[in-house]
């Protein structure tokens, strides 16, 4: 059991995740898309003593200005008790990316998977220099997760990471926690994907670094639990925690159709999605990290 230092949250659990590649458990990073979903999350896990990293993706930042959300996440941040991240997640636009880091995002994605090995090194480390300036941690993708839906556009391109690209591009461009492809794919609405442990071994041997897998809520909780004593330090969760919140508000208008109260309709919504965050974070052997 760890306990908590007090405002020192953000460091605290970077150092958390590089831990993480020793012991048994995997932080949940959560896309979020209001505040409302945000602070479900933290009261989930406060519940049971686990960090946890909240998400800003595309679509959220479609929403509210990354600003507005820098400020929003660390009000929660501030009031939670448990260490929460502030996380941007893929993105490509170094200015959104810079605005990011200046608005008190504790962690930002590059997003490179879709460029030529040698283009996604050099961006990346301009990514980290610039980044790691102003004391904000770096995650990139090599290798490219698809998308079950064709969310990443009709050109995108998935491809599975190879070993000795990913011990280069940890080497070369000095990020801290790596994205990588071994069979996850987003926004699957079952849990069924085929994760490729003999590929991700050999990539952890390769290049010794703290990996993230996207498209978690593909991933077998069997498979869940495999992933435990490897170097997997974050799982990204977000398909399971709409659908949570989007099945559970259909079911809500069509008991009440006549009503238009927001906050009546979201109760159990917003419960069943604490409820599924817990669920991945309890999964995830995240239970009782915090005391
Ligand atoms: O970056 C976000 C995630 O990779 C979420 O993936 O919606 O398939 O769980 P998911
Ligand atoms: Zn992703």
């Amino acid at each position: 059991m760890l306990t908590l230092p007090k405002n020192q949250f953000q460091p605290f659990f970077t150092d958390l995740m590089v831990k993480a590649v020793h012991e048994e458990h995997i932080f949940a990073g959560f896309n979020v898309f209001s505040l409302d979903d945000a602070y479900e999350i933290v009261q989930a896990a406060e519940r049971i003593g686990s960090p946890v990293m909240l998400m800003v993706n595309k679509v959220a930042l479609e929403l509210f200005p990354v600003e507005v959300w820098g400020d929003a996440l660390n009000l929660l941040i501030k009031h939670a008790k448990v260490p929460v991240c502030a996380h941007l997640d893929h993105t490509t636009d170094f200015k959104v990316l810079e605005r990011a880091c200046k608005a008190g995002f504790d962690s930002v994605m590059f997003d490179g998977s879709q460029l030529p090995l040698e283009e996604n090194i050099r961006k990346t480390r301009m990514a980290v220099e610039m980044a790691h300036g102003l004391g904000v941690a770096v995650e990139a993708e090599i290798g490219a997760v698809g998308y079950s839906d064709g969310a990443g556009g009709k050109d995108y391109k998935a491809a599975m990471t190879d070993p000795k690209e990913a011990a280069r591009f940890a080497r070369e461009t000095g990020l801290d926690w790596m994205a990588v492809s071994v069979g996850n794919v987003h926004r699957m609405e079952t849990q069924d994907a085929a994760i490729d442990f003999k590929l991700l071994a050999e990539i952890e041997k390769a290049s010794g670094t703290p990996l993230v897998l996207h498209g978690s809520t593909g991933i077998r909780d069997a498979d869940m639990k495999k992933l435990l004593p490897t170097h997997v330090v974050k799982v990204n969760i977000g398909t399971a925690l709409r659908m949570a919140f989007g099945n559970t508000l259909r079911g809500e208008f069509e008991k009440s159709p006549k009503e238009f109260d927001r906050a009546k309709l979201f109760k159990l919504p917003l419960k069943k999605l604490g409820e599924e965050a817990e669920k991945k974070m309890t999964l995830l052997g995240c239970k009782g990290i915090i005391s």
